[in-house]
């Protein structure tokens, strides 16, 4: 359900890297708790880098950025007390699950973002078999996370970000790579967890399952600007413009 609650408020936001152009130009858009929202472009638009930026991992170069009925800027995500309360309400599932599981086994990967929360060892042992059972990964849970299949390593870099309770889950091309089966399966968690009242922002350049995840689109052009913000059904029927993007 769509709430009167603001989470994400962009004015008039650019950002570049060091040395690079425009990556995102004069962006203005409001989240609201409760949407499942998609971000869609071609490859190369700034998609994902739009993605860090809600997730609080960039900085927007000008123009304003308010998460949470606050300002974010870059001096506070430096604070490590803002920086983790702001962290542990967004869950950023990474498009390359590689660069988000860094433990020996399954069970220490799901255990260490709890460990740092003050949960008793034998509450952190329950909590991780709950969301096992959840994501049907009992049996990986002792296995070595760069050894999983790609669609092994997505399922456990999601339980480990599920485990943190988010508000908000950003996922950056959740079903790039993934085997139909492992698709399906993910669109069903991805709707379970909507209709459970988490917020989703999903990027993506596939139409296809598009109506199943989200409920709204915003549309990049190759110019990184916004050319679209609507409902997804309506978004889907303008072929014109889905061919100018270069999306279909
Ligand atoms: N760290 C970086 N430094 C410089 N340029 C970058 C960096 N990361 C991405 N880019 C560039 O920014 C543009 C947008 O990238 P990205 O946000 O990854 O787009 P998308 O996710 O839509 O494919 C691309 O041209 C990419 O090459
Ligand atoms: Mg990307």
């Amino acid at each position: 359900m769509i709430s009167n609650d603001i989470l994400f408020e962009l004015e008039h936001l650019e950002f570049s890297y060091p040395d690079s152009d425009k990556i995102l130009d004069n962006l203005n858009f409001t989240i609201y708790q409760g949407e499942a929202v998609s971000i869609l472009g071609a490859n190369g638009c700034g998609k994902s880098t739009l993605l860090k930026i809600l997730s609080g991992l960039l900085s927007p170069t000008i123009g304003s950025f308010r998460a949470f009925g606050e300002l974010v800027n870059a001096q506070m995500l430096q604070q490590d007390e803002f920086a983790i309360n702001y962290h542990r309400q967004i869950g950023f599932i990474f498009q390359d699950s590689d660069v988000q599981l860094f433990c020996n086994s399954v069970t220490e990967e799901l255990a260490f973002g709890l460990l740092q929360m003050d949960y008793t060892p034998d509450q952190i042992k329950l909590r991780i078999n709950e969301i096992a059972k959840l994501l049907s990964i009992e049996h990986l849970l002792n296995k070595t996370p760069y050894k999983l299949s790609g669609g092994e390593k997505k399922k456990v870099a999601i339980a480990a970000v599920l485990l943190l309770n988010p508000r908000v889950l950003i996922l950056d091309e959740p079903t790039n790579a993934l085997d139909p089966k492992t698709q399906h399966w993910l669109v069903g968690l991805l709707q379970q967890l909507h209709q459970a009242g988490k917020t989703l922002i999903i990027s993506t350049h596939n139409l296809n399952l598009l109506s199943e995840l989200s409920t709204r689109g915003i549309l990049f052009n190759e110019q990184h600007q916004i050319v679209a913000d609507a409902p997804i059904e309506q978004l889907l029927q303008q072929q014109d413009l889905l061919r100018q993007v270069n999306l279909i």
